[in-house]
């Protein structure tokens, strides 16, 4: 073997090791709970802190309000179905015996998002949020040309506007009490152009990109942020009509591809802390990283043909 060989090896076989410690690292290295996984501390006037989580109606919001009332934190639960707020709001009472209120806003909004913001905002302020999840989501189908635009604008309210204005709304009390965790759900759609999805996968990019960088603006402040990059995950996000009517079915995919909330919800609260970016499921991690090694252009005809 030559100087050369030996040189391409080593650095294929750092390439490779690096690789598998990063796909690995966080069901394998992260032996011990994060902070956000025991049970949560009071705050300084001795009540229990508080997580305002959007979206808290069904899926990954509501497993994020259950395993967080399990933990002890009060929860504040936004979306728009006002009885599934206030059963949840009631089961979480009654089993955890911890404080939970329903606040109803359509987060397509401009002025419920205002509204919303402004309960974060005094809640933050009060030293009692610790915990922010921009979970509220949704999907549609079919490209962009065929969408109405009023849908496509709506999901920039909730995906994007949404979670700049809570954030911004809860920093300045977190930043006093040097302390907080903030999560926005993106998805692993976020990391390829994705056709037939253009607004979807941007708005998950702007996320991850957002998170990324205010983490780095808030190192040493003690507060975390994590964009949580969810793959196919078992909720009510597949059962529109739009996703009816394009034929899709869960049963198409390969059950190793699906999580339930559940485990999302453990992943996500497992890393806030420790990585910003979070994406659960080592198959999750495994296809997100092999198409960084695949040009763009290439992986957006590859999306199309397998839609
Ligand atoms: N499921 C997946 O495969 C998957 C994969 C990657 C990422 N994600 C992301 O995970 C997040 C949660 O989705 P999910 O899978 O849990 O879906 P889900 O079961 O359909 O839940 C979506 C939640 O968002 C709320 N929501 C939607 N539009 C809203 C609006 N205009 N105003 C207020 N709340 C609104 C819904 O509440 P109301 O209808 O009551 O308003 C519901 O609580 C989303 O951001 C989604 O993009 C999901």
């Amino acid at each position: 073997m030559n100087l050369a060989t030996r040189f391409l090896t080593l650095i294929g076989a750092a390439v490779s090791g690096a690789f598998a410690w990063r796909l690995l690292q966080p069901e394998v290295v992260q032996r011990s709970p994060s902070r956000f996984l025991a049970a949560a501390l009071p705050t300084r006037d001795g009540r229990p802190p508080v997580a305002l989580v959007t979206g808290a109606s069904a899926g990954i919001g509501e497993a994020f309000a259950r395993r967080l009332a399990r933990s002890g934190y009060g929860l504040v639960l936004v979306a728009r179905r006002r009885e599934r707020l206030d059963a949840l709001a009631d089961a979480l009472q009654q089993q955890h015996a911890v404080e939970a209120q329903s606040l109803v806003a359509d987060l397509a909004e401009p002025d419920d998002i205002e509204r919303v913001a402004g309960v974060a905002s005094d809640l933050s302020e009060s030293g009692r949020l610790d915990l922010l999840i921009n979970n509220a989501g949704f999907g549609t189908v079919g490209n962009y040309a065929d969408l109405p635009l009023q849908s496509q604008l709506d999901m920039l309210n909730v995906h994007v506007t949404t979670t700049m204005s809570l954030t911004r709304a809860v920093l300045p009390g977190m930043l006093r009490r040097g302390r907080g965790g903030i999560v926005n759900v993106a998805s692993t759609a976020g990391w390829y152009p994705l056709p037939g999805n253009a607004t979807y996968s941007a708005t998950k990019r702007y996320l991850i990109n957002f998170s990324e960088s205010l983490q780095s603006e808030l190192d040493g402040t003690g507060i975390c942020v994590q964009a949580l990059c969810p793959g196919f995950t078992y909720s009510e996000f597949h059962d529109t009509a739009a996703y009816r009517a394009s034929g899709f079915r869960r049963e198409q995919l390969p059950w190793f591809m699906w999580q339930t909330a559940e485990e999302v919800v453990e992943a996500s609260l497992n890393a806030l802390g420790r990585e910003v970016v979070c994406i659960p499921g080592i198959h999750n991690r495994v296809v997100t990283m092999m198409q960084m090694f695949v040009p763009r252009a290439i992986l957006g005809q590859v999306w199309r043909r397998i839609k």
